[in-house]
């Protein structure tokens, strides 16, 4: 049980399934696996959960703009995430999609327990819809009219839907914001949360949808789907097993201990989640983290500004520690940051090549020069050293003080402060002066072993941080598994006394910071292209490269568009005549109503896919697929022909 202090539950927010995750997305998911790490380290069972949030409307119309299936389409970019997990060595212990049958079935039933309970009734929606976020706005909190959270146009919904009673539950919120004032974290989001959702009343929440289909169906009336945030917030507790036979651990991990999560879904955690915990009966989380965003110049992070920067290029040139280690280290992790190529080379340089690596690769190359690799074990201390091992001995506690707090920026400074006392250490102490005479031995062994003494206690705090640096440390400094486990971190004098090292490659060679750089500059086109044309199997940068047979399979062909009608019931489906040059001509179901009105089609050369496998869209059959552009987060522009291309003529 929790409560114990033997388990920790930690979560990420389930990622969307976009095509391209950026490095802003990865900084929660590395934060959590740091934490994880440390936990685990620290003796804790601990369970890591992250997963995909894969329904909603937003999908569905990714999915039919790219002619697969909702689920084809999500399977494939979900591999492409799981791959970027696997690059940055994240170690969860699970993973859940909300496509997963055992979270579908626990989602229906918790949606039918709320149901039984009266918190979910059935009633009429009217309102404003942002698309993109899947969120319902009040006309109160449009900005300007826009989605408050990515300031794009929102839509007028009205439908038959089910609603939650989220407003009973404003003052049960308070009062546990009360009770436990350490909920929401950094607290300046509790103030946040409260003077902008809370106090202006809460509304009761739309939970279920009728105008798609890709969702999780509400058992006793199919025709509605489960309101997405509904259906990806019961992940923290469906994988654990609640509602289904997949799983049995919830009683051991629930309450999580903390869900980490980016600021601009803090309301959906700290309000409609625990509402929902409240109206099931069940215990809320013990904390939320609203972390900030990586930021470039001019904005978040985000696709649609085209300033994305790519983990994987990054992780390919620096290697995957560097970028962790930048990123907790870089930002405090309440707050904004600004991401710059430039600040990461040179923090890289500063702190990874030059105090750490320098360091370990000065202390083990003295080993290895002056004794020949095992420290005799005669020797000479000195009132000189004592300042440094009064650093070394009580860094753990300081560290830990920082980490329970999720500073996982001053944790590393603490380790980094005992790291560079260690290199004057070098400077005051001349090992090289030393070595002139055997006489001074004694001394010189007693400098050289609490080098590598400050260098393993350093190690093992970073271990969270940069797991396979840290291995190659231990090797190299000679420290087996007894002597790096959490608490050994907390004595000095653990290296047996004839130490042997090996000496091992530099750790993080200089980087020249003009040339990177420049070079950095010219990758960025380069890729860019490649990924346009792939798109959209193209995949966290990782342009999946088909050869030309692969491309030969895709028969495309010119066909006039001969009739054109919007699909009854759909809003964004228009069923297409077309004349593809056959006798029969085909017809096509496309998603492009919303920015295409029939009249605007008709008489107009496209080019169809025209080998796709037939299917059926809200009971429409569709032969083949048109081609559109993307051009923009919202944008879609159909490729049209010039009018001199006979119709069927191939695209090759
Ligand atoms: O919000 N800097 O998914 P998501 C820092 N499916 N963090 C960033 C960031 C940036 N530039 N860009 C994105 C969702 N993130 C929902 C969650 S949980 C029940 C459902 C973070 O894929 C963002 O803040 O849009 C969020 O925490 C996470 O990436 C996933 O975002
Ligand atoms: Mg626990």
């Amino acid at each position: 049980m929790n409560g114990t202090g033997k388990t920790f539950y930690i979560t990420t927010p389930i990622y969307y399934p976009s095509d391209k995750l950026h490095i802003g997305h990865s900084y929660c998911t590395v934060a959590t696996d740091v934490m994880a790490r440390y936990k685990r380290m620290q003796g804790f069972d601990v369970m890591f959960l992250t997963g995909t949030d894969e329904h909603g409307q937003k999908i569905e119309l990714k999915a039919q703009a790219a002619g697969v299936t909702p689920k084809q389409y999500v399977d494939n970019v979900v591999a492409g995430i799981q791959q970027l997990w696997k690059m940055l060595n994240i170690s969860n212990d699970r993973f859940i999609r909300t496509t997963d049958d055992y979270h579908v079935e626990s989602v229906q039933k918790i949606f039918k327990t709320l149901y039984d309970k009266g918190y979910i009734y059935k009633g009429s929606y009217k309102g404003k819809y942002c698309t993109p976020c899947e969120s319902f706005w009040t006309e109160s909190q449009l900005k300007d009219g826009k989605c408050p959270d990515c300031g794009r146009d929102v839509i007028d919904a009205e439908e038959e839907a089910y609603f939650f009673k989220l407003s009973a539950f404003s003052d049960r919120l308070v009062q546990y914001y009360e009770k436990h004032p350490r909920f929401m974290e950094p607290q300046s989001r509790l103030n946040e949360m409260v003077n902008n959702f809370i106090k202006p009343g809460l509304e009761d929440l739309c939970v279920s949808r009728t105008s798609f289909t890709w969702g999780i169906p509400v058992t006793f009336d199919t025709k509605h789907v489960v309101y997405v945030w509904v259906d990806a917030l019961s992940n923290y507790i469906t994988a654990l097993g609640y509602g289904n036979e997949k799983y049995h651990d919830f009683e051991k991990y629930w309450p999580a201990d903390v869900h980490f999560v980016g600021k601009e879904i803090m309301r959906f955690h700290t309000i409609i989640w625990p509402a929902m915990l409240m109206a099931l009966d069940l215990p809320l989380p013990q904390k939320v983290y609203g972390h900030g965003w990586l930021l470039l110049e001019g904005g978040k992070m985000s696709k649609s500004k085209g300033n994305v920067v790519d983990p994987v290029v990054l992780i390919q040139r620096y290697g995957v520690d560097a970028i962790r280690y930048f990123l907790l280290r870089e930002f405090p992790f309440g707050s904004d940051g600004l991401f710059s190529n430039e600040g990461l080379i040179n923090r890289i340089n500063a702190d990874l090549a030059n105090d750490l690596g320098n360091l370990v690769s000065r202390s083990v190359a003295m080993v290895d020069k002056y004794f020949g690799g095992t420290l005799p074990s005669e020797r000479k201390g000195e009132p000189l050293d004592e300042e440094v091992l009064s650093i070394a001995r009580s860094l753990l506690e300081k560290y830990e003080t920082q980490m329970e707090n999720y500073a996982f920026q001053n944790g590393l400074i603490e380790v980094f402060k005992l790291i560079s006392r260690t290199n004057k250490y070098i400077d005051e102490t001349a090992p090289w002066v030393l070595a002139k005479d055997e006489a001074n031995n004694p001394r010189l062994a007693s400098v050289l072993y609490n080098l590598l003494e400050c260098v393993r206690i350093c190690g093992i705090l970073l271990t969270p941080f940069m797991p396979e640096t840290v291995r190659k440390i231990f090797e190299q400094i000679g420290a087996d598994d007894a002597i790096t486990t959490y608490e050994s971190a907390g004595t000095f004098g653990l290296l047996p006394q004839n130490a042997v090292i090996h000496k091992g490659d530099s750790l993080f060679p200089r980087i020249d910071v003009a040339k990177e750089l420049a070079d950095l500059e010219a990758s960025k086109q380069a890729p860019k292209e490649e990924e346009k044309e792939a798109q959209p199997a193209a995949v966290q940068g990782v342009a999946s490269l088909i050869t030309i047979d692969d491309f030969a399979k895709v028969h495309l062909r010119v066909a006039k568009v001969v009739a054109c009608e919007p699909v009854p019931k759909a809003d964004k489906l228009l069923k297409l005549q077309l004349d593809d040059g056959t006798k029969a001509g085909r017809q096509v179901v496309s998603g492009i109503h919303p920015w295409y009105e029939p009249d605007a089609l008709v008489g107009k050369k496209i080019i169809v896919v025209a080998n796709l496998k037939p299917a059926k869209l809200r009971g429409v059959e569709s032969n083949g697929m048109i081609l559109a552009a993307d051009a923009g987060e919202n944008d879609v522009k159909v490729i049209f022909v010039d009018d001199s291309v006979p119709c069927g003529s191939t695209v090759r």
